[in-house]
């Protein structure tokens, strides 16, 4: 009997030390918490961390999902001791549409709002975590719709599901694709996004894996709160 009671208590042990090591202990450590809003006195500016999604996130990442484009792209920038990826260039650091506060490995809390955090596998494609500082909508669709005619060694493949080849009628669409060389649809033709592609473009566009974080100790007294590394 006692060996009996002995197994059974050995098997619950079996289940309930490994969900307790690998699933309540990490998600009580890495869940966010509520987001903090706090103001930067040098900047003043007022930021949140985290800091939230915006409507068309969601929207926009259902695509990103059913693309599969996290089967090539991350979205993490490892911790500086696992390699110098906060420097590298692309990553967020430079960019063209306006330059990130500062560039910093991806926390958890960054993924705060996100039904599904897109970490991503491998990295046959630049990692995405501050994609939406390096380029701007049209160039995203362009890009999806051809990636060959905005960089000429690219192997990422066409998405050009996502949009629609019509004729013009009457005036040419004020969304209709600049595209030339070979990937010009043709005289009197266009090529247009479909809602799929302007949602996933809105979402390429919020990907600002940077939000500023609060400075360290922060139930310290007021004051030049010293926050870690500049
Ligand atoms: C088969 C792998 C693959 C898939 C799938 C893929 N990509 Fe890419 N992607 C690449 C490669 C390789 C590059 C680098 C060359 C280039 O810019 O075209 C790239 C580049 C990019 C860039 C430019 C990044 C930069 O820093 O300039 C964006 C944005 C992008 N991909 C978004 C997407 C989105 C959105 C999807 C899903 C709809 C997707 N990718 C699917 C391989 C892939």
């Amino acid at each position: 009997m006692t060996s009996l009671r002995q197994f059974v208590l050995c098997l619950a042990a079996t289940f309930f030390v490994p969900w307790l090591c690998l699933v309540v202990i990490p998600h009580a450590e890495m869940k966010a918490g509520p987001a903090e809003t706090w103001t930067d006195e040098d900047l003043g500016k007022t930021y949140s961390y985290p800091a939230g999604t915006p409507n068309i996130f969601r929207r926009g990442q259902a695509v990103y999902a059913a693309e599969g484009c996290a089967s090539c792209h991350t979205q993490m920038i490892r911790p500086t001791y696992l390699g110098f990826e906060s420097w590298r260039p692309g990553f967020g650091k430079e960019g063209t549409i306006e330059k990130p506060v500062r560039t910093r490995e991806t926390l958890p809390g960054d993924y705060a709002g996100e039904r599904f955090a897109y970490l991503g596998v491998q990295r046959i494609g630049p990692d995405l975590a501050n994609g939406g500082y390096r380029h701007d909508e049209a160039w995203h669709h362009v890009h999806l719709y051809a990636p060959r005619s905005v960089r000429k060694f690219s192997t990422m493949p066409s998405f050009r599901h996502l949009y629609i080849k019509r004729k013009v009628r009457g005036q040419r669409s004020a969304e209709a694709l600049p595209l030339h060389g070979e990937f010009d649809p043709g005289e009197g033709y266009e090529v247009v996004p479909t809602e799929a592609a302007r949602a996933l473009v809105g979402y390429l566009m919020t990907l600002k894996k940077d939000a500023p974080l609060p400075p360290a100790g922060d139930d310290a007294p007021e004051g030049d709160g010293d926050a870690e590394e500049g």
